[in-house]
Formats: structure tokens, sequence, C-alpha cells
């Protein structure tokens, strides 16, 4: 039975990933930054770790107290909805050591084992938003657009070690709290001189009727993960399929 470790899973769509996997009798390793067992089904299949992936201990412990992996999907992840102007560098900090440090400490972390195996899948979880800009997202598309091109340099260096490595490309999904904990980053509000743009901006989103749900996140991890034919990046969800087939 293969086991996949996956970061973030106190909601959205880290959560219904791990059911996902659940449901299809793979061992899940739930990691949360304040591990609670009330958030999945009760299952001898799973664990729920502690893991915060800004934090190097952390994540030494989470890694070491998982075991042998065969599949570690990176969804933890915040995003931060501003003008640059109202984003103070402390914010900017904690996204990309989040969205993209943490992607990258947490594959550094078990590539060892991928690579001495010759065997292991990694899957990072960005946003279509990386496709196609939107305003008020510079520093959030930043740090995921890192982690794009990271992933599409590191899939080449470990083709030889037969590790592959996925991108998994969600649209907007509101049913998660990925808004309310944007806006908990958004202490003061945006600056007054963007705050008409912003509600333009606001008013054109809630107008699209197409949104991502967290179950066509869990698919697209599934099919990354299983699906040896897939490309490398996966949009998930009708607004990100949408965007990526207009490029
Ligand atoms: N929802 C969207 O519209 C959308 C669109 C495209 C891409 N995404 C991406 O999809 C991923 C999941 O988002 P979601 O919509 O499911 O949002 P969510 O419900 O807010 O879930 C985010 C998860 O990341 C965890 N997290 C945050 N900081 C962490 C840290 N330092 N260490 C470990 N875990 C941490 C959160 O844990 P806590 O409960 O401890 O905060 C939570 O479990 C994120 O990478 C996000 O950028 C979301």
């Amino acid at each position: 039975m293969k086991t996949v470790l996956i970061t973030g899973c106190s909601s959205g769509f880290g959560r219904d990933t791990a059911r996902h996997f659940l449901d299809r009798d793979w061992n899940v390793i739930a990691t949360m930054r304040t591990p609670r067992e009330d958030v999945l089904p009760r299952s001898a299949q799973l664990r729920v770790l502690p893991l915060d992936v800004t934090d190097p201990q952390s994540i030494t412990d989470a890694v070491d107290a998982a075991g042998p992996i065969d599949v570690l999907v990176n969804n933890a992840g915040i995003g931060v909805l501003n003008a640059l102007e109202g984003t103070t560098m402390d914010i900017v900090r904690t996204v990309f050591e989040t969205n993209t440090q943490g992607t990258i400490a947490m594959t550094r972390a078990v590539l060892p084992q991928f690579r001495e195996r010759r065997a292991g899948r990694i899957v990072n979880v960005t946003s279509s938003v990386t496709l196609k800009p939107l305003p008020l997202l510079s520093v959030y598309t930043a740090s995921k657009a890192a982690i794009n091109a990271f992933t599409e340099s590191l899939a080449l260096e470990l083709q030889p070690f037969h590790v592959r490595v996925n991108l998994v490309l969600p649209g907007r999904a509101p049913h998660t709290a990925f808004g309310d904990n944007a806006r908990s980053l958004m202490h003061e509000g945006f600056p007054p001189p963007y705050a008409d743009f912003a509600q333009r901006i606001f008013a054109q989103l809630q107008q699209s009727s197409a949104i991502t749900l967290s179950q066509d996140v869990a698919e697209a991890v599934w099919r990354a993960v299983n699906d040896p034919s897939c490309p490398l990046r996966i949009p998930a969800g009708a607004d990100a399929v949408a965007v990526a087939e207009a490029l």
C-alpha cells in the first residue's frame, strides 16, 4: 500500500485531497500546523502529524516521523490580495516563506529517500493566476510563479532518478478558508488611492460563475500521481481549465 504526505490538511484542498486518497486505500499522512483529529474521517490508514512548512525543525521532525513515503503533495499556502503599496515587506516575507520556500524546503527534505529508491512523486499546488495575471495579486502570483519555474527545472534534474514532479494549478475556490486567511493579512485594508479600483475588481470576480471545487483539485493531484502520461502542468477547476485552454 502506498503512502502520501500532504501539507496543509486542516481545510480546503489539502483536507479533500487527503480524503480522496484515503477513499482509494492509500496510507495518508495528513500534516497540519495545529493537528486536529476531527478534520478527517477516522481510519487505520490515516496519521495526522504536526508540520509548519516555514519551520526547519518542524520539517525535519515531520519527515522523520512519517518514515518512507511514496508521494509528497505541497499544498500548504497562504494568499494575499492587496495593492503592492498596501503590502508590507513582513507580509511579502511570510507569503514567500510559506508558498515558495516552504515548498522548496519540503521537497529537499524528501528527495534523498526518493533518489535512493529511484522512485517518488512530488505534486506542487500553485495557481491559475500564474497563467493569466490579475491585479492586486502581485506578491501571491510571484510566490507561486516561482514554484512553477522551480518545478519545471527540477523535473529535468530528477528524470535520471525516475522521480516525477508535477504542478496542479487550481482556479478560484471561494468555498475554502483561503479567502478568510488572505483577509487576515490585510490589516490596513486597501490604500485609499486603490479603493475604487479594488471595488471594481471584486465586482468583476463575483460575476464569474466558473469556479474551482476542492474535489477538482483532489482529482488533479490523483491524476498527477497515478497517470504517468499526464502533462507536467494540470489545471484544476472549470475556470482554470478555461484559462489554460485559451493560452
Ligand atoms: N482557494 C483558492 O482560491 C486557491 C486558488 C488557487 C490556488 N490555491 C492554493 O491551494 C492551496 C490550498 O488552498 P485552500 O484554498 O485549500 O486554502 P485553505 O483552506 O486556507 O488551506 C490552506 C492550508 O495551508 C495551511 N498552511 C498555511 N500556512 C502554513 C504553514 N506555514 N505550514 C503548514 N501549513 C500551512 C493552512 O493551515 P492553517 O489551518 O494552520 O492555517 C491550511 O491547512 C494553497 O497553496 C493555495 O495557495 C488556492
